[in-house]
């Protein structure tokens, strides 16, 4: 099994994606930042989707604010509890004492690869203590970005734009990089289909994200009318633990940190015509859609 670091900022499809993880991978430890919700929220949302899979993982809590800037959340998507106001469970865990920054410097080794699916603000500070911590690790699996369009801003998805000097720092790092953007999670579609499949197992995992799902469907309902919504996350984690599931494409990804209309865009060169700029990650451009709900689905069914 993989060795994995999820960075996260839960967010529905977050903690969707710790459980992915823990049934796929060695999951090392859990990192949080802020990003859907203040740091403070999604280090008790990591903390309590641990309590509900009955693990040990340990989570550290990681950046309060990005590198620059004011720090915007999201509770339009996830609530402002992070979790759409799930009945939260009792528990008496506590994050470890240590900050993210230091355990992702100090013991993420070449063996473990990090998924990060919020902001990238942790992963900055890393790469400011030692610039050459990205060469020193497995990889880098980011949900993050576009190829196509955004959901924040026109051109800007959500995590690149809550944090882009941290983004912009972390695609210069000479990290292996995976990217899920949204041309990719897009294709990742959770309906009320899945959400049957995931009530039918009645585990206590399962349990959790059917509330979890009923939430994201309900909003899909009312932002766009249809009980549909993109799994994003998820694909950051099966990107590390189930490739074959994906069609990459080796680009060069920038990140734009000036443009007043353009701040937080991933400026990805997919130039048909050569040369192209040197690429410095594979992006992800194509998911096997139905197999990847299959592996989600399946990874609820035991606990
Ligand atoms: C990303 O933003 C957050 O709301 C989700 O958790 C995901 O990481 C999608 O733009
Ligand atoms: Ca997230």
């Amino acid at each position: 099994m993989m060795s994995l670091v999820v960075d996260c900022d839960p967010g529905c499809d977050d903690a969707i994606a710790i459980l992915l993880a823990l049934r796929h991978a060695n999951v090392k430890a859990i990192t949080t930042v802020s990003g859907n919700v203040p740091v403070a929220q999604s280090t008790e949302n990591a903390l309590m989707t641990v309590a509900v899979a009955n693990v040990e993982t340990p989570v550290y809590a990681g950046a309060s604010k990005p590198l620059k800037g004011p720090q915007i959340s999201n509770d339009v998507s996830h609530g402002s509890d992070g979790l759409g106001g799930i009945n939260r469970i009792s528990h008496c865990r506590t994050s470890e004492s240590v900050s993210a920054c230091d355990f992702l410097v100090d013991c993420v080794s070449e063996d473990d690869w990090v998924v990060a699916l919020g902001p990238l603000t942790n992963l900055a500070e890393a790469l400011k203590r030692d610039s050459d911590w990205g060469k020193r690790i497995g990889g880098i699996s980011i949900m993050g970005g576009s190829t196509s369009i955004g959901n924040i801003t026109p051109v800007a998805e959500f995590n690149t734009f809550a944090d882009p000097h941290a983004a912009a720092k972390v695609y210069a790092s000479g990290a292996i990089l995976k990217m899920c953007g949204l041309n990719l999670t897009h294709q990742l579609r959770v309906t009320d289909k899945t959400l049957a499949l995931v009530s039918e197992l009645g585990t206590t995992n399962s349990t959790f994200v059917a509330t979890l799902l009923e939430f994201l469907l309900t909003r899909a309902e009312k932002l766009v009318g249809s009980r549909c919504a993109p799994l994003h996350d998820p694909c950051a984690v099966l990107a590390v633990t189930h490739p074959t599931l994906f069609t990459f494409e080796e680009c060069s990804v920038e990140i734009e940190t000036h443009g007043t209309l353009t701040i937080g865009m991933t400026v990805i060169d997919q130039r048909t015509t050569r040369p192209r700029l040197m690429p410095n990650a594979l992006v992800a451009t194509h998911i096997d859609a139905t197999k990847a709900l299959e592996v989600i689905v399946d990874s609820l069914e035991t606990q």
